[in-house]
């Protein structure tokens, strides 16, 4: 079965071929962040009216580069929420007339399962139940995943998701947007024990995070140094990094200990980070857990995660009505999967 994925949820256009919901046949997606960076994070007006602009051109380049013929496809998913309604609304409108026009069934996905969907791609995929970190620009979330589609939420952020921070204080670095990659490079020449900025939460009584306070303690280390008149940007970076990745990895970790789980996914932009890629295997593996984290352009937003979980509803028969809506926060498409925003 070949699907076509659509995403469009902030600021990336992105589409791409997946057949059988394993085999990528073509992954495009088209990056905005030349557009957002003078604005220092993504406007999402402008957000919308790149989509317009975009969607034909990329739609067509995941078909060319895949091979496939519009007539061989058998389903379209596409990204309906969470994310930026303007955004989401340009590629539902398009995969609703594009499914229309062929004939196909339409299948709306969550963007959350969307992410946890890109393990569903590597070899070998993780066995069920497994929990699954996920930590993006807009969620931090720890999920016990008992099936494609059910979902136990374990804990999520109470304030910044742990992309939001690592973009935020990139910012305040004056390293532009987004921040995530820049940092992730920065630290490789900096020195993680140097600076000790805060782990918030870190205590086995809460799967939920805090991202919000140790922005904060960036802000006012800049200013402090600053003042005195030396800083090392790649000190503050790998300081800020290893508090985040810490407490990332300390968590998934606990998770799986309290659901006696032996698997754990990885998923979401901020799982494209090498140090957190680096750790969390490190500390699986002292731990006897098997650690699942799809390739770095599967972590990141893209249409190929969007197609495979695509591929799953509509095996189980889940096609979307052509008046399909699209949401900003809460998930109306699953039971169980939830969004903080
Ligand atoms: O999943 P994603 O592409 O979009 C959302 O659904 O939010 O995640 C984007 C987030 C951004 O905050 C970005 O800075 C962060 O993931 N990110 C990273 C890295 N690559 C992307 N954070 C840390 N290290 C990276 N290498
Ligand atoms: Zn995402």
């Amino acid at each position: 079965m070949m699907v076509l994925g659509i995403e469009t949820s902030c600021d990336e256009t992105a589409a791409a071929v997946v057949s059988h919901g394993e085999r990528i046949l073509s992954n495009v997606v088209w990056s905005q962040v030349a557009t957002h960076h003078p604005y220092g994070g993504v406007v999402p007006e402008l957000a919308s009216r790149k989509h317009v602009e975009k969607i034909v051109p990329v739609v067509e380049e995941a078909l060319d580069r895949s091979g496939v013929n519009s007539n061989r496809l058998d389903g379209v998913a596409v990204t309906c929420g969470p994310g930026l309604v303007g955004a989401l609304l340009v590629g539902a409108s398009f995969a609703k007339a594009y499914a229309y026009a062929q004939g196909l069934p339409l299948t709306g996905v969550n963007h959350l399962e969307g992410h946890v969907a890109a393990v569903y791609m590597e070899r070998p995929p993780p066995p069920f139940p497994f929990v699954a970190l996920l930590a993006s620009g807009g969620h931090t979330n720890l999920y016990y995943v008992k099936g494609r589609t059910d979902f136990e939420l374990m804990g999520q952020t109470r304030d910044d998701a742990a992309g939001e921070a690592f973009d935020k204080v990139a910012k305040l670095l004056g390293l532009g947007y987004p921040g995530g990659q820049v940092m992730d490079q920065l630290s490789e020449g900096g020195d993680p024990e140097r600076i000790h900025f805060p782990r918030a939460l870190l205590d086995k009584t809460s799967f939920d995070f805090s991202f919000s306070g140790v922005k904060t303690a960036v802000a006012r280390y800049v200013a402090k140094v600053q003042q005195a008149g030396s800083v090392s940007l790649e000190d503050i970076a790998a300081g800020f990094q290893e508090a985040v990745v810490d407490v990332l990895v300390q968590k998934a970790i606990w998770a799986t200990e309290k659901k006696r789980c032996e698997t754990l996914a990885v998923v979401g932009g901020v799982a494209a980070n090498s140090r957190l890629r680096f750790r969390i295997k490190e500390e699986a593996n002292r731990f006897g857990v098997s650690v699942h984290i799809p390739k770095p352009e599967l972590c990141t937003d893209n249409a190929a995660m969007i197609a495979a979980m695509g591929y799953w509803h509509l095996s189980e028969g889940k096609d979307s009505p052509l008046d399909l809506d699209v949401y900003s926060k809460k998930p109306r498409v699953l039971n169980g999967l939830s969004s903080n925003g």
